[in-house]
């Protein structure tokens, strides 16, 4: 029996709980949140979605945390999200107090799970959540290196005129428009991008894609949550079928890049053991700079975390 539990049933929680529902991969999946009869009706929706896309995964919404004992996976979405004109940083102050009190009430009901994290400042609230949960930094890590990733693909896609699904990419650093997508580690089924498409216009996909979840904000008033809530999905279903797929989560850093102590984008091995390897890349000089200067980034958000009295 497999048991996994969303915290926050808002856009992308529930997203993430329909897909993951879609996927088949899981016997249960609670949908948590303070508001119990929004999780309720979106776990019953997806529920009464089960026979006319034929999975057996049981939905159930619920406001109460004793129903999530015994999760072996936690997706933790709460806490607000973005309007237009505030960076991911200004959300801090609200969401760290949320991250903090999902994280130990979690870990009251479930004695080891893996959690992912997906609330904003993406990279600082998988900090909070590490520190609150007090589990080994292989069963806490963020989600954003998927959903970056793919909007960069998704783009680069779109000019190539090919399938996304042959665009294969990495990109490494925090989850803010610092971010470093790695252009000599993306290829086109096998071919090297930079051998298809010209290097301003890569640039300009470059930077659009560091951008990307701003474009959103602007254009939706709230931030994204299809292509977030499928990436947190994806992250569960290769732990719970211990696929070891190779993925840019937000990871605890030690020593990995000469980074301490850090939470940070960067390629990991997923399996059922949450982190089963931290993976590092040979940088060159210009991706060490954008990789330090995104590492600096967040450790000043980590600075502003450890000074709020929480
Ligand atoms: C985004 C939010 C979810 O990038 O951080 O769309």
């Amino acid at each position: 029996m497999t048991k996994v539990t969303v915290v926050g049933a808002g856009n992308v929680g529930a997203t993430c709980a329909n897909v993951l529902a879609h996927k088949d991969v899981v016997n249960e999946v609670v949908l948590l949140d303070i508001k119990g009869d929004m999780a309720r009706g979106k776990a019953l929706d997806s529920w009464q979605q089960a026979p006319i896309d034929y999975y057996s995964t049981r939905l159930v919404g619920t406001e109460d945390y004793k129903e999530t004992a015994g999760s072996d996976v936690v997706v933790i979405t709460a806490g607000i999200p973005r309007k237009p004109g505030m960076s991911r940083d200004d959300l801090i102050a609200t969401n760290a107090k949320i991250v903090n009190m999902v994280a130990s009430s979690i870990k009251e009901h479930s004695d080891n799970p893996i959690i992912i994290v997906v609330s904003n400042p993406l990279d600082v609230m998988t900090y909070a959540a590490f520190k609150a949960a007090g589990l080994d930094r292989s069963r806490v890590f963020g989600m954003a290196g998927i959903l970056d990733t793919a909007r960069y693909r998704a783009f680069l896609a779109t000019e190539l005129n090919v399938s996304p699904k042959d665009i294969q990419a990495v990109l490494m650093g925090g989850h803010g428009d610092t971010m470093v997508p790695l252009p000599r580690y993306t290829t086109v089924s096998g071919i090297p991008v930079l051998e298809m498409i010209d290097k301003e216009k890569l640039q300009a996909i470059v930077d659009r894609t560091k951008m990307g979840g701003g474009e959103l904000v602007k254009l939706m008033g709230t931030s994204a949550w299809y292509a977030p809530g499928a990436a947190a999905a994806q992250m569960v279903e290769t732990i719970v079928r211990d696929e070891q797929r190779i993925f840019p989560c937000c990871a605890k850093l030690n020593g990995e890049y000469g980074l301490n102590d850090l939470f940070l984008g960067v390629p990991v091995k997923l399996g059922k053991n949450g982190i089963e390897e931290v993976i590092e890349l040979e940088l060159n000089e210009d991706e060490k700079a954008l990789l330090s200067t995104s590492a600096d980034h967040v450790r000043s958000v980590m600075g502003v975390y450890d000074s709020m009295d929480i």
